[in-house]
């Protein structure tokens, strides 16, 4: 019996108890445990039909394959797109593979509204690392039916040797991808077709506005260097009319730009200057230190909160509200909404890891992804 089932009957048999006027709101839908894991994962993505993709972050210092299918019944996993994808050496980067064909290390990891499975690769070994040029920077379509990889677009172009390719994002409305660059500040705006791409609002303020490191579980976080970490242009979302592109740096602070803006920057280098595109950009939410977003059918972002171990949920006039707050919420990344409208929460525990503590991994086994019924489905040019 799913909860808002529950919830419902409780609410009838109060309303009966009371004759016939409800004594008490119905019960708020509770966080279930999806998966539980031994390793950090940092992105999970669902098809209709029930299969299931994860992406390994690593930060705990365990070896094996970046990207799998989980198979929640068997308890199998199998690498994505095939072993030998999986198999880069990141303690030898010279002696090993290919970067064409290899991933290198993966940030993110989405189905997108064609039913494929997208791969970001960094491209570069380890966090902080410089990019492996000019193949490493990548973007990888995985074919679902076919199980094979169908397209990859090389972004060494558009990317430097600090950047750190995060995300994606697809507008299927204009044929055209929006990737965060959150190591060298700036978006890159992609045109599916022909594979050409462009920087757009490069070091702008809007993409950069690190004014304040990355912060989780209340305490402000270092980066391997020992530096405070700031980690720019990362989460972003479409709105579903496809109007509105948001996007924000880790340490919070959502803008937003009409994508036709970026759409038009592909091919009008006078538009793509901060002076003229900057000026379309304007503030949206004043969102907290956050792990990972999502968006729902009704235009609803939901920003994981690393500080509060809560997830907010932002309407699409700006306002911001607590949508779940619990303590075993730790550093909440990459979120996914299924067609149940479920909304999947992986709490990665990042700012637990290798990278961010000096060499030592504070990561507590086992690992939770939590579920919460939000009785919403995705948006739908976001994916089915
Ligand atoms: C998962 O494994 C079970 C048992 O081996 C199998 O019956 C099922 O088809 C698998 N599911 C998927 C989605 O591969
Ligand atoms: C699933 O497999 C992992 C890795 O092989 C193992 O650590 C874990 O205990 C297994 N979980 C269950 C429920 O069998
Ligand atoms: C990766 O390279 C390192 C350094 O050369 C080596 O020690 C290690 O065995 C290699 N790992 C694998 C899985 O081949
Ligand atoms: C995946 O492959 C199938 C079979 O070749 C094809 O029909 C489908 O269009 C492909 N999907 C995408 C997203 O291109
Ligand atoms: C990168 O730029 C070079 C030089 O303009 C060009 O030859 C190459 O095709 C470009 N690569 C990609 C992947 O766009
Ligand atoms: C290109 O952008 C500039 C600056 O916004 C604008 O004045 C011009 O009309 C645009 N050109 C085209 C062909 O849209
Ligand atoms: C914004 O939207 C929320 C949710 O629909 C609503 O509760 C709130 O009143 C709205 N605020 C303003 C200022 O319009
Ligand atoms: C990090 O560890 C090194 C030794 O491995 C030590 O010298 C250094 O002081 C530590 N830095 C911090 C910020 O704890």
């Amino acid at each position: 019996m799913s909860i808002m089932m529950k919830a419902t009957r409780l609410l009838l048999t109060l309303a009966l108890l009371h004759g016939g006027v409800p004594a008490v709101q119905a019960q708020k839908p509770s966080l279930e445990i999806a998966l539980t894991l031994d390793v950090p994962v940092n992105g999970v993505s669902t098809t209709p039909s029930g299969r299931i993709f994860l992406l390994y972050a690593r930060v705990d210092g365990s070896q094996g394959p970046q990207v799998v299918e989980y198979n929640a019944t068997s308890n199998i996993t199998t690498p994505i797109p095939s072993a030998e994808w999986n198999s880069f050496n990141a303690s030898s980067p010279s002696s090993s593979s290919d970067p064409a064909t290899h991933l290198i290390r993966t940030n993110s990891q989405r189905i997108g509204p064609d039913g494929a499975l997208w791969l970001v690769d960094v491209g570069s070994p380890s966090f902080g690392a410089p990019v492996i040029f000019p193949d490493g920077p990548k973007l990888v379509q995985f074919n679902l039916t076919t199980n094979q990889v169908q397209r990859t677009y090389f972004l060494g172009n558009v990317t430097r040797v600090n950047s750190l390719l995060d995300d994606v994002r697809f507008n299927p409305l204009t044929g055209v991808a929006y990737l965060t660059d959150a190591g060298s500040p700036g978006l890159i705006v992609l045109d599916l077709k022909s594979g050409f791409a462009v920087r757009v609002l490069d070091d702008h303020p809007s993409t950069r506005r690190g004014d304040f490191p990355v912060s989780g579980e209340g305490t402000l976080m270092h980066g391997p260097d020992g530096a405070y970490l700031y980690v720019y242009a990362d989460h972003h979302e479409l709105s579903p009319s496809g109007q509105y592109y948001y996007f924000q740096p880790a340490n919070g602070g959502l803008s937003r730009i009409e994508s036709r803006w970026l759409d038009a920057a592909l091919y009008n280098s006078s538009l793509n200057s901060n002076a003229v595109l900057g000026a379309y950009v304007e503030p949206f939410a004043l969102t907290p230190s956050t792990g990972g977003t999502a968006i729902d059918a009704d235009g609803n972002i939901y920003c994981s909160d690393t500080d509060r171990l809560a997830v907010e949920k932002i309407a699409p006039n700006g306002t911001r509200e607590t949508l779940v707050q619990d303590d075993r919420l730790l550093w909440v990344d990459a979120m996914w909404i299924d067609a149940e409208g479920k909304l999947w929460m992986p709490a990665a525990q990042l700012n637990r890891g290798i990278p961010f503590n000096n060499g030592t991994n504070r990561v507590v086994k086992p690992l939770h992804v939590f579920t919460l019924d939000i009785g919403v489905g995705p948006s739908p040019i976001d994916h089915a």
